[in-house]
């Protein structure tokens, strides 16, 4: 199984050190830097002997070694820089992530595709249009991650265990994300037994802030150590054919009343890819905002094809 990391920055390199240590296939690493990948992979190579576990993993800045890949994850592409607009942003990653899928779409035709860079629903969207790949086979990590956080938060303030907390997390990847208190669950039990009205509020809202904390806490660079261990468990569920259910940013056509987007849902991920779109019972204020959120994904994505 070859499993390709595009970009070799933080997200992409975390990524390959835990898909290799975790033995889910031979890993290829590949930035459009000159000497970057190879670098980063003589490196993890070092720590075999330590590991004592003989992993295979490979480096290049020639985007031509993607060829025969299986799994490829796309974290390759800029992150905002001071005095940068989002609009700018939005075409400076189109812009690079046009020139990556139009090699996997010659060269690597029937790889999976995880798409990671930001502003991430819409690159998911971009991404699908230019490979012209099938939805089940090409989808974004964002709200597992974002999942991941609810649960971190009311663990803490819980002072519980990950392990007993259920949470859900649906939406865009960004300020309209929809953390969803109503489907969350200690032990499976009801979060409001446990916490009140108010303090789940804050939780929603912390869930939603998270990210930008971060960075403002590195000043420099977003999040990398959390989001390398979702991309790592969407590899496995595919590696493993786990068959189990996962929020992924997919490709939407009818499902929740919406169409030709794509936004985070729980979707069922095994050896072929999304193998179902969840669809769940939301209340209608929760599946109000489910369509405001993509809405406006469709129409930031719009503007890239303008
Ligand atoms: P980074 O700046 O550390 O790494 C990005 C890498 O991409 C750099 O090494 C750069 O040289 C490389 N690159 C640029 N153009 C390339 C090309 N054409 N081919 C190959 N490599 C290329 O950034 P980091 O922290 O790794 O984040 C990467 C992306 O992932 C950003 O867009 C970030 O916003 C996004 N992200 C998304 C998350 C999500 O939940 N969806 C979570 C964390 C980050
Ligand atoms: C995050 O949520 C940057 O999308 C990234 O941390």
């Amino acid at each position: 199984m070859k499993i390709t990391i595009i970009g070799a920055g933080n997200v992409g390199s975390l990524t390959a050190m835990r898909i290799a240590q975790d033995g889910l296939g031979d890993v290829f690493l590949i930035d459009v830097v000159k000497g970057l990948a190879h670098g980063k992979v003589l490196d993890l190579e070092d720590a075999r002997p330590i590991l004592k576990y003989n992993y295979n993993i490979n480096g290049s800045d020639d985007i031509a070694q993607i060829k025969g890949s299986d799994i490829i994850v796309i974290t390759a592409g800029l992150a905002r820089k001071p005095g940068m607009s989002r609009e700018e942003l939005l075409s400076k990653n189109a812009q690079i992530l046009k020139g990556i899928c139009l090699n996997i779409k010659e060269l690597a035709k029937k790889a999976i595709v995880i798409v990671v860079t930001n502003p991430l629903d819409i690159m998911t969207f971009f991404c699908l249009k230019i490979t012209g790949f099938a939805p089940a086979k090409l989808f974004g990590m964002g709200i597992s991650l974002d999942t991941a956080r609810f649960i971190n938060l009311i663990s803490e303030e819980l002072n519980l265990p990950a392990a007993d907390i259920d949470a859900l997390v649906i939406g865009a990847h960004g300020e309209n994300m929809l953390p969803l208190p109503g489907f969350s669950k200690v032990k499976g039990v009801a979060l409001d037994e446990f916490i009140s009205d108010d303090k789940i509020k804050s939780l929603v809202s912390r869930t939603i802030s998270r990210g930008a904390e971060i960075v403002a806490n590195l000043g420099t660079g977003s999040a990398f150590f959390a989001p390398s261990a979702a991309i790592e468990a969407i590899v496995k569920a595919i590696v493993k054919d786990e068959k189990r259910t996962v929020g992924l940013c997919s490709y939407l056509n009818g499902q929740y009343g919406i169409k030709d987007t794509c936004i985070g849902v729980p979707c069922r991920l095994g050896k072929e890819g999304i193998e179902q779109v969840i669809e769940l019972d939301l209340a209608p204020d929760e599946k109000a905002k489910l369509v405001k959120s993509a809405m406006l994904v469709a129409g930031a994505t719009a503007q890239l094809f303008a």
